[in-house]
């Protein structure tokens, strides 16, 4: 088979020649032979394997990097994706969110040939049904094969606002990932709410082409006025990861109402886990607005000015299409950067206009274009699913921006508590390691918490300044659940997956202030604790005295030893109440007085004259003459 030949080339140099396999063979090189009309050079071969990738066929080769890269995390990805977008529908309709989610493993299996198990290197893993209905906006009749068939096809990508959901990738990519392994199509029952009748479509994405094969698709009934139910079938393998998963949305959404239902094994018994909103406010409602100048990429600004066919001059083109810019500013921007502000839009150079941006006092976008859970709003969250945590608080930075995109920073804690030290992680008896809770415009990070951001700060707080132990550069050794949320018009995520945030210095310094005002807040609250302690600790071995000194006193005074013991007992109590009461009420300083004071002014007198409110002032020193004593 003589498929490889050297041939001259222009410069009197020998092509390198390869057979259809790739493979060259430098012997054959030396004999050369006239060229052979199907033999070809290198860059013919590669030539000839070039075609377009669309999105949905590349996607569909790199389904990892959306997080659907095994049976475990694809399973919570998925459930992920379709929360995102009911809750995404539920706030653009403007109504508090009721999710359910239906999660049943049936008989049938998903094969995974691994060289790991014994029984013939094949790992079989169930394939579960999965159903997600809301309450949304629903999805328009002629819009539904699209929204659901086409990858990247969706109403969030060109819109600058706050949403869980920012590529048109989500669902999609969970579509694909179901019909690679169960071969079954997606089910998309939608209403909207002028509509009198559902519509159901059945449907595969065509991956080759990127669009939508409808299955089939009627009209029917649908049991709320408005919203979607998205039915699939996916491989999966169910941990505990996917009901955390659904505990931390419910945290970073307290007005949602979400039900989740889960039969993990085909023929089990279903499991309920019902999270109840915690109030009935609806967050305020995201702003769109432009973009900012700052935000822009060279590469972006240059081909929004070559394919812009609305603006006349360059002045129009920054006033119409960025925030913050006035008529004035446009013109001085223009002026800096060396162009006319009547010049076409085409003309404009933009690493000039940039640096000009750069340089000159742009305003920051506004800022009150953000839907934060709200600090109230966060604390009865985190109040509902720790409900036995010994302390709870929360902190929040003003909205801020980076690059010219608008976030805001928002951090909560629950300490101890039976519920917290579950969800932390055991090192050894009686040591945990704190936990802390990632969320993304409401929505929670499950994976890679190394490579984000949100996670790294959390690291690199000193904690032992707020009496929290630590070892240097890790989390705190203490049970202690820290929850971080950002919310952005474009949260920078660092893959398309969404699982982790990139890197930014105002963000970082945002959470490392948040995160400072949230130490404080603990600090406060272990001294408290502390000096509880310490109190509690002088009050037990006075208690261990007591007989004595009631036998002591009862021969200085004749008095009965049991009365005086008790009297003694009883003083404890009262103080105990006393340091009860402020406790309660927040006020006041520890007691200076002890409980030995207090009994013998109980013997000497009424003893519900002993005051309650604790003395601001420096108390005085208690003396007692025998007579006094003896009274
Ligand atoms: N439950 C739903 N209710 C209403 N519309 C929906 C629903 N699910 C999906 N959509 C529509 O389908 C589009 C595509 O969804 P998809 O999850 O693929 O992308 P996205 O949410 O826009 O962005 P992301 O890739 O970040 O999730 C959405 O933009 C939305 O318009
Ligand atoms: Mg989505």
């Amino acid at each position: 088979m003589v498929d490889v030949a050297p041939e001259v080339g222009p410069q009197g140099k020998a092509h390198k020649r390869v057979s259809s396999s790739g493979k060259t063979s430098p012997k054959k090189q030396k004999h050369a032979k006239p060229v052979h009309r199907e033999l070809l050079t290198v860059a013919e071969a590669e030539a000839r394997k070039m075609r377009a990738v669309n999105p949905a066929q590349y996607y569909r080769q790199n389904l990892g990097q959306l997080g659907f890269g095994d049976p475990e995390h694809a399973l919570v990805q998925t459930i992920k994706e379709l929360m995102d977008n009911s809750l995404d529908a539920c706030e653009a309709m403007g109504v508090l969110p009721e999710v359910t989610v239906e999660l049943t493993a049936t008989a049938k299996k998903y094969e995974v040939v691994t060289n790991k198990t014994k029984d013939g290197g094949v790992r079989a893993f169930p394939v579960f049904r999965l159903a997600v209905e809301d309450n949304g906006c629903g999805v328009l009749k002629g819009k539904v094969a699209k929204c659901f068939g086409s990858v990247l096809y969706g109403s969030k990508f060109f819109s600058f606002k706050q949403s869980r959901g920012q590529q048109g990738l989500g669902v999609h990519a969970a579509i694909i990932y179901a019909q690679l392994t169960s071969l079954e199509p997606a089910v998309i029952t939608t209403k909207i709410e002028s509509d009198p009748k559902a519509y159901r479509v059945v449907l595969k994405i065509d991956t080759e082409r990127n669009s939508p094969v409808v299955v089939s698709s009627e009209e029917v009934d649908f049991p709320r006025s408005h919203g979607t139910r998205v039915e699939l079938m996916i491989a999966g393998d169910y941990t505990q990861k996917v009901e955390s998963f659904i505990k931390e949305l419910s945290l970073a959404n307290p007005h949602a109402d979400l039900k989740f239902t889960v039969v993990a094994q085909a023929g089990q018994e279903p499991k309920e886990l019902h999270f109840k909103r915690a109030n009935e406010i609806l967050p305020p409602p995201p702003k769109e607005i432009k973009p900012h100048l700052l935000s822009m990429e060279p590469g972006a600004l240059l081909e929004m000015k070559s394919n812009d066919a609305c603006c006349a001059t360059a002045k129009q083109f920054l006033v119409r299409h960025f925030v913050r810019i006035s008529d004035a500013k446009a013109e001085d921007l223009l002026k800096a950067a060396g162009l006319s502000p009547t010049s076409s839009p085409k003309e404009i150079d933009v690493e000039a206009l940039l640096k000009a941006a750069r340089e000159g006092d742009l305003m920051r976008p506004p800022l009150d274009v953000l839907s934060p859970i709200g600090e109230d709003a966060l604390r009865q969250s985190i109040r509902r699913i720790y409900s036995d945590a010994e302390f709870i608080c929360t902190a929040s930075r003003e909205p801020w921006s980076y690059r010219g995109v608008p976030f805001q920073i928002e951090v909560g804690a629950a300490y101890g508590g039976k519920s917290v030290i579950g969800d932390c992680e055991r090192v050894k008896e009686g040591v945990f390691k704190s936990r802390v809770i990632r969320l993304a415009n409401k929505c929670p990070l499950i994976y890679d918490s190394r490579d984000c951001l949100l996670y790294k700060v959390v690291k690199e707080i000193n904690w032992k300044n707020y009496k929290l132990p630590q070892d240097e550069g890790n989390l705190p050794m203490a049970p202690i659940v820290i929850i971080i949320s950002l919310v952005s018009t474009k949260v920078p995520y660092s893959v398309p997956g969404k699982f982790a945030v990139a890197y930014h210095e105002e963000i970082r310094e945002q959470l490392r202030l948040a995160l400072q005002s949230l130490g404080r807040l603990i600090q406060g609250y272990i001294s408290h604790r502390q000096r509880q302690e310490h109190e509690q600790h002088r009050q037990s071995i006075f208690q261990i005295y007591a007989r004595e000194i009631a036998r002591d006193m009862s021969v200085l005074t004749g008095q009965d030893q049991e009365l005086i013991y008790n009297r003694l007992m009883a003083s404890v109590k009262t103080k105990k109440q006393k340091a009860r009461a402020i406790r309660a009420h927040g006020s006041g300083t520890p007691s200076t007085q002890t409980p030995a004071t207090d009994a013998i002014r109980s013997l000497a007198g009424d003893p519900a004259e002993i005051p309650v409110e604790i003395p601001v002032q420096k108390p005085k020193k208690q003396q007692f003459t025998l007579e006094e004593y003896l009274r």
